[in-house]
Formats: structure tokens, sequence, C-alpha cells
């Protein structure tokens, strides 16, 4: 069960009360990341995020992959959690299919390296041809092998652009961006200005140790003033959605 807090409070909500709470914005392109974080501060678990959710995060979390058209991640999350395979359920590409978007959403991968293999099951699985961005700095012969399994986009020289990724999603009709991170990912889309949305779910559950933040990389000067939107709660655990704080 998860129920509302803010706006208003409501006990029990349903998936399409949920999905009117995330409907995206008309704002294109909106990038929105979804986050989950322990209590004491850590986005993973011994190394990964998955043991912090609860079943309100996971249903939250499919449901928020429903509303979008792509979903953009760094080489780093698909490392160490995997991507393989469809990434909506059949009922959600039936609620897309219904609701005008692809059936699948689009998938989108950051990476400087290309440390990805492109005979993985990333690539062999996937329902759709993953996008990868990468900068003009990235090894040719694996620009050439992964163009293979991947449509390759230089979007940066040193560091792929947060901006220049958004807009040429945006630039396909690809404007409803989810950014399933990582830190890494959400720390360069920071540092530029480029994140509108932050969903972040915060567990009941204390994991010690030094897991990172959801925010990773170099210390900024600047402090993002957001908004809280809105607030749900399903067993202990609370799942706030703050927007770009308007203003000067
Ligand atoms: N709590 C959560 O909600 C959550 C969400 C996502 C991930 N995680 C956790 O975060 C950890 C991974 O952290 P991470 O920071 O390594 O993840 P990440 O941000 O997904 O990946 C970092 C990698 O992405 C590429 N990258 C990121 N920004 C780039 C840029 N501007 N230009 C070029 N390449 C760029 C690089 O790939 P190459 O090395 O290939 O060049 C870099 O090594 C995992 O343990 C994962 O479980 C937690």
């Amino acid at each position: 069960m998860i129920n509302q807090l803010l706006p208003d409070s409501a006990a029990d909500r349903t998936d399409d009360d949920l999905l009117a709470l995330y409907g995206y914005p008309s704002q294109r392109p909106w990038v929105r990341f979804n986050f989950i974080s322990s209590l004491d501060g850590s986005a993973t678990h011994q190394g990964v995020s998955a043991p912090l959710g609860n079943a309100g995060d996971r249903r939250l979390f499919g449901l928020i992959r429903r509303l979008c058209d792509v979903i953009l991640v760094g080489a780093g999350t698909v490392r160490a959690e995997g991507y393989a395979g469809p990434l909506v359920s059949d009922e959600d590409i039936r609620w897309r299919t219904a609701h005008g978007l692809a059936a699948h959403p689009a998938l989108g991968i950051i990476s400087g390296t290309l440390g990805v293999d492109p005979d993985s099951d990333l690539f062999r699985l996937s329902p759709v041809r993953p996008i990868l961005f990468t900068t003009t700095a990235a090894d040719q012969e694996r620009v050439e092998s992964l163009s293979a399994v991947s449509d390759v986009v230089i979007a940066g020289v040193e560091s792929v652009g947060a901006s220049t990724c958004a807009a040429w999603l945006n630039d396909r009709g690809l404007g409803r961006i989810l950014c399933e991170g990582g830190p890494s990912v959400f720390d360069g889309f920071l540092a530029e200005g480029a994140v509108d949305e932050l969903c972040l779910s915060l567990s009941p559950l204390l994991t010690g140790g030094q897991g990172s933040r959801i925010a990773a990389g170099v210390d900024s000067p600047d402090l993002r003033d957001m908004v809280l939107a809105s607030l749900l709660e399903s067993d202990s655990a609370l799942y706030g959605r703050w927007v770009r704080a308007q203003g000067p």
C-alpha cells in the first residue's frame, strides 16, 4: 500500500493515481532522475541499490519507467546492476501503447571508455537498439564494434555533455527523459544545471559502510534549490519528488 502525504493526504493510492501524480510536465526536454538512498545516505548496499528498495519502491520504480520516452543510464550502473532485456512489463507496454507512447522506452547509455561488451545480453536481449553516448576521445575500434549493435553518438570531447545528451534525445522526440543514475552521471547533470526533477526514495534501512552518495564526483560551489512536489509513504519508506525551483 502506498499512501500519499503531500500535496494532499490520501491512503492506498492506485496505479492510476500514482501515474497522474508522476506525469511529466509539458516542458521538453524534462530530465527526471530516480534514485534510492539508505536512511544513512548510501546509494548502495554491498555495491548495488536493489536491497534498499521495498515493495512500494519497486512498484513506483516500474510506474515511473512506464511514463518516459527514454531511460538514460551510466555505464557504471549498467555494469553493476545489469540492464538486459525489456525494462518494462507487459502491463506497462499495454498502458504505453494505449497512451500514445512507444511500446518500449528507448535506452541511452553514457560511457567515455565504451567499456561495454557488444556481445553482452545488454545488446543481445534489448527490445530496442541502445543509444551509446560517448566522446571524440573514444577508442575507434570500440566505436566500430559497438556501432554494429547500437547507435553511437558523440556528445562531447573529453566527457559526455549532459545538456548535449538531453537536446539530442529531445530532437528525436525523446524529451521525457528518465535518468536512473548513477552517481557520476547525476554529478555531471548537476554540474551543468541540467536536472529538472529528482525522484528520491528514502529507504528506512541503515547500511553503514562507505557506499557512495547519490551524487559522486566534483565538489561544486553551487547549491541547487529544489521544491518538494509530492511525498508518498509505504512501510516506513518515503518517496519524494522534487522539481527545480523557478526563479532568477
Ligand atoms: N541508489 C541508486 O538509486 C543508484 C542508482 C544508480 C546506480 N547506483 C549505484 O551506483 C554505483 C555506480 O556508480 P557510478 O557513479 O560508477 O555509476 P554511473 O554514473 O552509472 O557510471 C559511471 C560511468 O558512466 C560513464 N560516465 C558517467 N558520466 C560520464 C560523462 N560525463 N562522460 C563520459 N562518461 C561518463 C563512465 O563510463 P565508462 O567507465 O564506461 O567511461 C563512468 O565510469 C553502482 O554501485 C550502482 O549500484 C545506485
